[in-house]
């Protein structure tokens, strides 16, 4: 499968940040063997849009979970489509701790990403306190079940990123995220792609690009120094 390479670039970067950084990357992805995803907040979509004659995607790091209407502050997926969206971020721990986004919601979210021909991109994964109890498969798996209802678990992506390893500069064992990441494979099937994130950066893409099962990364912080993202994204 395709290894897919996703910049989260979460609440940073203004628009006369986005050319010179994508004028830095460019000749990485141009010879990189995966697929680049640039996921911007959604001001910075349409900056990010204008230099797509790059082999670049455009992800959004949210979608509604309507399709149109009065819900303000909301961007509907046909709206996202607009700007030539192709992939959406659902239910990013940070959504889920700061915004209260449930398993119910991301499955909306995911519905309307979907009917829009967007791809979703599910993130998934335990706190610290349920890794410590011994919960992460449980889980993982009870975010998967209700979170994917009637969904063709083929046409989504899913992100394990451990909730502890986000931005701590902290990673799971190799063995860890080849356990949990087979075990999601079970319940997605094999034409799903699985990314992991959770301080993933250019020192360990490599390694962690091959283990089993994992058909890509999502990068938060080293995803906003372009030659961190360069030097990840040569590592495929
Ligand atoms: P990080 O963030 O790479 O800064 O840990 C990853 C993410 O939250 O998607």
């Amino acid at each position: 499968m395709k290894k897919l390479i996703i910049a989260n670039w979460k609440m940073n970067m203004t628009s006369v940040d986005v050319v010179p950084f994508l004028e830095e990357i460019f000749p990485s992805v141009e010879a990189s063997n995966a697929d680049i995803v640039i996921a911007p907040s959604f001001p910075l979509l349409s900056v990010v849009r204008g230099q797509l004659e790059k082999p670049l995607m455009l992800g959004a790091q949210d979608v509604s979970a309507f399709s149109k209407g009065a819900y303000t502050g909301d961007v509907a997926a046909e709206q996202l489509v607009d700007m030539r969206v192709k992939f959406a971020i659902v239910g990013h721990s940070e959504r889920r701790a700061q915004h209260n986004e449930t398993n119910a919601l991301c499955n909306e979210k995911m519905l309307r990403a979907l009917e829009a021909g967007i791809t979703p991109v599910y993130c998934i994964g335990e706190s610290a306190e349920e890794k410590k109890n011994g919960e992460t498969l449980a889980v993982v798996k009870k975010q998967l079940k209700e979170g994917l209802k009637n969904i063709d678990t083929s046409k989504v992506i899913v992100a394990y990123e451990p909730v502890w390893a986000i931005g701590t500069g902290v990673t799971p064992t190799a063995e860890e995220i080849e356990t949990t990441h087979a075990a999601i494979r079970k319940i997605v099937g094999a034409h799903a792609r699985i990314l992991y994130g959770g301080s993933a950066n250019e020192k360990n893409a490599a390694e962690i690009l091959h283990i089993t099962n994992v058909d890509g990364l999502l990068v938060g912080s080293a995803s906003l120094n372009s030659h961190k993202f360069a030097s990840i994204i040569q590592t495929v």
